[in-house]
């Protein structure tokens, strides 16, 4: 089953006068309970790519299909269902809500769909467990290193138990020791709970570590799987 399905994806962005081709004409498929990670310059288009999987974004044409399902056609609304249903979004600046506890920020994708405060609890709880911060469900993300922010956004990432964890370099504030744990997180969400997870990375520990690197420049997919020496050639180029 693939997961994942771009056909003939552009994006552009107009500001002013001027377009950006942010994406050009990406095909793409990846399977379901593949690890895949995206590598590129800045500014190549990968946080865009990544926005459109997510149906955060809408492609400026092209098809996006999510398990089977041509997003083309759906109203705001039910996009954003989709988006709940199928996708956990992990960011680089772990976006935690300051004045909430680390417990009541993993509450909140489920506090939006609706599921009832114990329950919620409960499962915010066990999350909490997963990512071993249990200890830690009271703190502020103020009160917590960068590392253990990011394994609480990881958290509340999977609070829905989405079928696909996207993430925009999640590595890219964190120390070497806090990366290795956040990395072994995302393998074992991969490798035990089957999630298919896309990472978007400049981090050659996260490359080590994925089944499939691709490699995106100036808004086209260059290589759909190739070593990580080979794509840090391509790179250099
Ligand atoms: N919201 C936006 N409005 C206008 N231009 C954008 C927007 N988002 C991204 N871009 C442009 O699209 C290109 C790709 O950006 P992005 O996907 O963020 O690249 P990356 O994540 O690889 O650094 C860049 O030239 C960037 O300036
Ligand atoms: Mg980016």
């Amino acid at each position: 089953m693939d997961a994942i399905v771009l056909k003939n994806v552009w994006k552009v962005y107009k500001i002013g006068g001027t377009e950006t081709y942010a994406l050009k004409d990406v095909n793409l498929r990846i399977k379901e309970g593949e690890m895949v990670g995206i590598l590129g310059p800045s500014g190549s288009g990968k946080s865009t790519l990544v926005h459109i999987i997510g149906c955060m974004d809408r492609p400026t044409k092209g098809e996006v299909y999510l398990f089977g399902k041509n997003i083309l056609n759906l109203k705001d609304k039910e996009l954003a269902e989709l988006r709940k249903k199928y996708i956990g979004f992990v960011f680089q600046m772990f976006y935690l809500f300051p004045n909430m506890t680390a417990l009541e920020n993993v509450e909140i994708p489920m506090i939006l769909a609706g599921i009832p405060k114990s329950i919620r609890t409960e499962k915010a709880m066990k999350l909490l467990e997963e990512v071993k911060l249990l200890e830690k469900a009271k703190n502020l993300p103020s009160q917590l290193s960068g590392g253990e922010q990011q394994r609480i956004a990881i958290a509340r990432a999977l609070a829905n138990d989405p079928k696909i964890i996207l993430a925009d370099e999640p590595t890219g504030n964190l120390d070497v020791k806090s990366s290795s744990i956040v990395i072994e997180l995302f393998k074992k969400l991969n490798r035990e709970y089957g999630k298919t997870i896309v990472i978007v990375t400049h981090d050659i520990k996260i490359a080590e570590n994925v089944d499939r690197i691709i490699v995106i420049k100036k808004g086209s997919i260059v290589a759909n799987e190739v070593s990580i020496d080979e794509a840090l050639e391509i790179l250099k180029k």
